[in-house]
């Protein structure tokens, strides 16, 4: 398997600088530590994994890191010294390792429970013991950057688009799922209550498959469109467009964004933009394509949320063998967050010199091969946790 391609926005940081990473056993994560190593800054990475003992946690985030292209010689090279244990949902152990954070140069925070489920941990996870962990860091004379990952739809519904980066938020009961609105809440206490803290905030939009290894890591997100053409409907248009990046390319933008080291702002979105997003008849036909099929083109029918249901007969022959209840929940949830129509504002991005982003439609086909022979149903999983 390839290696993936080394970012040309990665910058060069001295050998002795340490960068704490977080949810590297996850699809970001996982795809920004595979970078790193990649471009040589594999000996000065910390890990910090879930798991009982080092051994545990170092294979944990080399099973992830295979996903993501990384070899078995460049995972070899990882040590057990290079994992810390830890989970947001029970921070005792931030005292213990207090030393070893005050060490560390620059932090990229990708954890978080990435869900739209109704997950009890989203909150004490996302906001309570994401705060704990940054206000020991707020802490450390030592630290350059905290660069935390947030998500561009905490920006909330009733927003017009294009929409530009911004500190203000809607109530959090205006939140469409609990996990924007935690996103939205850690945000808004890191800024106010830790004005030590080197806080910068990147927020992905939606991110799908990688330019080479597709959704070999992670089918997240790709599942809704296999689902909206295997039933030729859904609830956004053809011509509407969608903001949607591939992980390695939101990857090497978290990099550059933690490893430039002066910014002009301390917030971005990592997005298509208006520049680089597809309209969903663009995505039918490369998707038609791939599969060597027609596009949906004018069999498409455009259903209102409340008309999902009506679809739910024709799930087994469509879809495959699936639980038609979380079927409709996921594409009502899913339906949601379409039918904001929200393109994200990226110049900011584009002026620090991240390069421009791809479209989904050039490395659609890639996605497609590697989910034949994974269904529909399976892949929605890594969305429901
Ligand atoms: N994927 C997207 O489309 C997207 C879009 C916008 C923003 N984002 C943001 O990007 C970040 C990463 O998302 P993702 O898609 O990579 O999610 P993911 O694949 O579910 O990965 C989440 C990571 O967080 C870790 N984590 C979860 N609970 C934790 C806890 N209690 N303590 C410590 N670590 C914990 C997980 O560790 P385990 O392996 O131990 O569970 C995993 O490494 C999140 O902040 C998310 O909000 C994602």
């Amino acid at each position: 398997m390839n290696a993936p391609a080394i970012s040309a926005t990665i910058t060069f940081i001295p050998p002795h600088e340490c960068i704490l990473l977080t949810g590297a056993t996850g699809f970001l994560g996982g795809s920004v530590a595979a970078q790193l190593i990649a471009s040589g800054h594999g000996p000065g990475l910390l890990f910090l994994v879930r798991a009982q003992t080092p051994e545990q946690g170092l294979q944990r985030l080399r099973d992830n890191l295979r996903q993501h292209g990384v070899s078995a010689a460049q995972s070899r090279a990882l040590s057990e010294q290079q994992i810390i244990l830890g989970d947001f949902l029970d921070t005792a152990w931030l005292a213990r390792e207090t030393p070893r954070l005050m060490q560390v140069d620059r932090v990229i925070n990708c954890a978080a429970v990435a869900s739209f489920s109704k997950n009890p941990t989203i909150w004490p996870v996302n906001v309570e013991g994401t705060f704990a962990f940054a206000q020991v860091l707020s802490r450390s004379p030592r630290l350059k950057r905290f660069l935390h990952v947030g998500t561009a739809m905490c920006c909330g519904p009733q927003r017009e688009s294009p929409i530009s980066e911004s500190w203000e938020f809607p109530e959090a009961e205006q939140q469409l799922v609990d996990y924007t609105a935690s996103k939205a809440e850690i945000e808004q206490r890191m800024r106010q209550a830790l004005p030590t803290l080197p806080l910068v905030v990147a927020r992905p939009s939606i991110v799908v498959g990688h330019r080479s290894l597709g959704c070999q890591a992670s089918g997240s997100i790709f599942w809704v469109f296999r689902m909206g053409f295997a039933l030729e409907s859904f609830t956004c248009g053809l011509d509407e467009q969608i903001d949607v990046i591939p992980v390695d390319y939101c990857a090497e933008a978290l990099i550059g964004l933690t490893l430039k080291p002066a910014l002009g702002h301390d917030l971005y979105h990592i997005s298509a933009g208006h520049g680089s997003a597809c309209t969903f008849a663009e995505i039918d036909e490369a998707f038609a394509l791939a599969n060597g099929a027609q596009p949906v083109g004018e069999r498409y029918r455009k259903v209102e949320p409340d008309d999902l249901k009506s679809l739910a007969s024709s799930f087994a022959t469509r879809i495959g063998p699936a639980n038609p209840r979380l079927v409709l929940r996921a594409l009502r949830l899913y339906s949601g967050f379409a039918d904001l129509n929200y393109l994200f504002d990226n110049s900011r991005l584009l002026e620090e010199g991240i390069a421009v982003p791809p479209r989904f439609t050039d490395y659609l086909d890639v996605c497609v091969k590697s989910s034949s022979g994974v269904s529909i149903a399976t892949q929605m999983q890594a969305d429901f946790k």
